[in-house]
């Protein structure tokens, strides 16, 4: 933190919520707290949602959420210290000057430092290409079809022709060795000394979604190995936390977002209209690419590839886009390979007719599977439909299982009651099933659950103070899943004891944005029940399961010979059974 948490307080403090989103978004009073169209996604009817009581906005619809600094850094596309800036002069307060700790400002320093070498070297890099000795590059890329505009849009570049021209135009604006080394943009060997990374390539400079540039891939001109080389991951470059292309696809404002494997597919799609493509770089989808997916959108149509590398990542990144509640289309290229060349054969509205017909990543499963099974057998024919059935009978709620049947039978040669009944057969084997001890399908499903309960809880400690002393009593910050969760528990327990409950404020202790939305999300979470009856019977039940996971979890943990932790956990479930008869009352 560069500023104490007494200042960052007091501008936060001395900035009401609901006047500062006032000037940036309709809001309407509904209840407690007031609604209006989220600025984060497009949508036509409100879930951004703004609280005066938390001094908190969350938006139900993308989970986009935090506090009053977090809204102007991401609506303004600000840093932290410029949030902090702009609320100050609003409210009319000086800043002081910032103060660091020793560590955190080194740290800080060497990323500013970094991030400032990232972006000499990408104006290096474009103004090599518009030079003569750039011709033949800038020949490869209009080669390629790509606009003057689409060039400088993407701020591509050239990399120069010898393995020592960015080292020494670096060295001659006085950078170290040290600060290169740092930078990735260099390579160190015994025998040349330090030089180039990237040379005689065309360059793509990769920027964060605040447009600063963090890494580059390079490209040879023809048919060089490596084709593309990347920067490895430094103090401000992490692969698995960055897409390429979301810093103009983040406002494209589209119900969906595509998803491709490459440079190339990115700038042609983005050339072409279709400003909503993004790519993980080089490396396969995370669940953080997903996590960040998700605050811009719920629906990814996945642009792989059309080759077997392609599928095989189309089915690694369906569970991890599901599990983060994105659903998943899947685009189909045939004839060609990738959107690069099938934007260029069939042009933007044959591409826009795919994306429309996209498959559903379900069927597209299935269509996978069905490859390993041959039709014209009978065994071979059943099992596939056994494979599918138990699929299907994966779905929670029936109407999604008939859905899904019907499609099933609309593409295959089975009858709608036939396979049906395969689901039923599968849901009762399921029963007894239930009780073995790890089913690993299960797992993901159970652990949203447990989380849901656990912010249920936290949720409940911020709205209903008199809850504060049943659920302390048997719910302990400790007890809680995520580093992210027990420190929140922990700050807010704290908060409690000293009388004063304020949400606003824990969010200030995190800096990162995707941090502060998280943190946001855990004090927005909501149940639906008719009455306070409900709503008591529903603190009964979150109550029970996070003390019960907690438990079980302990339990894994607990080494056998330690008898004092296995008196613990006796009396941990014995407590357990209490909070069935406990009797909450709001
Ligand atoms: P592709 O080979 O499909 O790239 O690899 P592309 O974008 O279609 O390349 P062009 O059209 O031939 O120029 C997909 C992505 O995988 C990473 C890059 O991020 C690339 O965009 N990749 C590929 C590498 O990092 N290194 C490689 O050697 C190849
Ligand atoms: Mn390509």
């Amino acid at each position: 933190m560069f500023y104490s948490d007494d200042v960052i307080e007091e501008v936060r403090s001395r900035n009401d919520i609901v006047d500062v989103i006032s000037d940036y978004v309709k809001l309407q009073r509904k209840g407690s707290s007031y609604f209006g169209l989220c600025p984060f996604h497009s949508e036509k009817s409100p879930s951004f949602s703004v609280s005066p009581a938390k001094q908190m906005y969350y938006c139900f619809g993308c989970g986009a959420g935090g506090n009053v600094l977090t809204f102007i850094m991401e609506y303004e596309n600000f840093t932290f210290p410029e949030a902090l800036k702009l609320l100050a002069d609003r409210a009319g307060m000086s800043l002081p000057e910032p103060e660091y700790s020793e560590e955190a400002r080194r740290q800080r320093d060497l990323k500013e430092r970094v991030r400032e070498i990232n972006k000499m070297a990408a104006n290096y890099f474009y103004f090599q290409l518009h030079t003569p000795q750039g011709e033949r590059a800038l020949g490869y890329l209009k080669n390629r079809g790509l606009s003057d505009e689409t060039i400088k849009r993407f701020g591509l570049g050239y990399a120069g022709q010898y393995s020592d021209m960015l080292y020494k135009y670096l060295k001659v604006k006085g950078i170290s060795d040290q600060l290169l080394k740092e930078s990735g943009l260099m390579q160190v060997n015994e025998k040349q000394g330090m030089y180039d990374k990237f040379w005689n390539r065309v360059m793509f400079p990769i920027m964060d979604v605040n447009n600063k540039v963090i890494g580059f891939g390079g490209r040879v001109m023809g048919d060089g190995k490596p084709k593309y080389l990347n920067s490895p991951e430094t103090v401000i470059f992490d692969k698995s936390r960055n897409l390429y292309g979301l810093n103009y696809a983040r406002t494209a404002k589209k119900r969906y977002m595509l998803v491709c494997e490459g440079y190339m597919d990115v700038i042609s799609m983005h050339q072409a209209g279709f400003t909503n493509a993004v790519a993980s770089l080089g490396t396969a989808l995370t669940s953080q690419h997903a996590t960040l997916l998700k605050r811009y959108t719920d629906e990814v149509i996945l642009t792989y590839d059309s080759d077997d590398a392609g599928v095989r990542a189309a089915l690694r990144a369906i569970p991890i886009l599901k599990e983060a509640g994105i659903s998943t289309r899947v685009l189909h290229m045939e004839p060609y390979k990738d959107p690069d060349e099938f934007i260029k054969a069939l042009g933007t509205e044959a591409f826009q007719e795919r994306i429309d017909r996209a498959e559903n990543s379900f069927l597209f499963e299935i269509s996978v599977l069905q490859k390993s099974y041959d039709m014209k057998d009978p065994d071979s024919k059943t099992r596939f439909f056994q494979a599918v059935a138990a699929k299907i009978a994966g779905f929670e709620l029936e109407i999604e299982r008939e859905n899904y049947i019907e499609a099933i039978t609309g593409r295959y040669q089975i009858s709608f009651e036939g396979l049906r009944k395969m689901v039923m057969n599968v849901l009762m084997q399921g029963v007894p099933a239930r009780k073995a001890p790890v089913r690993q399908q299960a797992r993901p499903e159970k652990e949203d659950g447990i989380r849901k309960s656990q912010r249920l809880v936290l949720t409940w400690i911020t709205e209903y103070p008199q809850l504060f002393d049943a659920i302390s009593r048997y719910i302990s910050p400790e007890d809680f899943s995520d580093e992210l969760y027990r420190e929140v528990a922990s700050m807010l327990y704290t908060q409690r004891r000293q009388g004063t409950v304020n949400p606003a404020q824990i969010i200030n202790h995190f800096t990162d944005p995707e941090r502060q939305s998280a943190v946001a999300g855990l004090f927005n979470a909501a149940v639906k029940v008719e009455n306070p009856k409900e709503l008591e019977k529903a603190v009964q039940e979150s109550i029970y399961k996070v003390v019960e996971h907690a438990i079980a979890q302990k339990g894994r943990e607990l080494d056998p010979t330690d008898m004092k932790g296995l008196q613990e956990l006796i009396d941990a479930k014995r407590r357990l059974q209490e909070i069935r008869r406990l009797h909450i009352s709001l």
